[in-house]
């Protein structure tokens, strides 16, 4: 992508432009936005990060977007999320112009992922089929288990896979014998957001699994995925590491994205 965006002086005048606002100082949060900064770096993307106190109001934010929607200078806009509790966060994102979401969270984006028609893809979702694709995993016809229901991965990667002919379950925290559904996974993607919830017991051997989790562990105080790694890298075909594996994939692709975004229209 580096070398890619460093050809684009010279054929459109500038390069892209990525403005992030975070809201508050919730660390997760805070150290997202900062990863998303050093990759803009090292793509040569401009990157504005606007950070403000989590007491803003809705409406100072909905005008901070307002202006980043007008500026002809910005390609891509991204809210960290998630906001405080006195922030309506569909009102916020919806409030994106659309060809400037590179979250791919928009109504408007999402409605079109579902409609299998061209649109930004989310960030996460997009690095996970990449990275599958990447590893030589077939997906077609493949039994794949998501474990989470969430806009920002569950929901979203479950379509993704569909749309690349997995049959697709999607499992959650109401799901009756999770262990027994997560067992016929051939592919498995967790994304429930608790430290090492999935066990050894609930992974088939040979099963590809992608841990989307990012959590502090509570005994030893360090970054740890919603997959317990070191009892499961053994059995599974494919695993990926936390931190080192989404994360950084995710951050390529809002890369991509916002490359995405600048060349729209061009
Ligand atoms: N919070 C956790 N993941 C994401 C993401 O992909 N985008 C935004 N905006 N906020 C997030």
């Amino acid at each position: 992508m580096a070398a890619e965006v460093a050809t684009f002086p010279a054929k459109y005048g500038r390069v892209p432009h990525l403005a992030v606002i975070l809201v508050g100082e919730d660390p997760g949060s805070v150290s997202y936005v900062t990863g998303k900064a050093k990759a803009s770096a090292e793509v040569g993307i401009r990157n504005t990060t606007i950070r403000k106190p989590a007491d803003i109001t809705e409406v100072e934010l909905l005008d901070i977007v307002a202006g980043l929607n007008a500026d002809p200078e910005v390609d891509g806009i991204l809210v960290q999320l998630p906001l405080p509790k006195h922030i309506n966060e569909e009102r916020v994102i919806a409030a994106i112009n659309k060809t400037k979401d590179v979250d791919g969270f928009h109504p408007l984006n999402v409605a079109a992922l579902w409609q299998k028609q061209p649109c930004t893809l989310p960030c996460t979702p997009k690095g996970i089929i990449k990275m599958l694709k990447a590893a030589g995993v077939d997906i077609a016809g493949r039994e794949a288990v998501v474990v989470g229901r969430s806009n920002i991965v569950g929901l979203p990667v479950a379509k993704l896979l569909l749309d690349e002919n997995a049959t697709v379950t999607v499992a959650h925290s109401r799901t009756r014998d999770l262990g027994e559904v997560t067992r016929r996974a051939e592919i498995l993607v967790v994304a429930i957001g608790r430290p090492k919830f999935v066990t050894a017991d609930m992974v088939a051997a040979g099963a590809v699994v992608i841990d989307v989790g990012v959590n502090r562990d509570p005994e030893s105080g360090k970054l740890c995925g919603d997959v317990d790694f070191a009892a499961i890298e053994p059995k599974a075909s494919v695993i990926t590491p936390v931190p080192g594996g989404v994360g950084p994939m995710t951050i390529c692709c809002l890369m991509e994205n916002t490359i995405e975004c600048f060349l729209r229209g061009r």
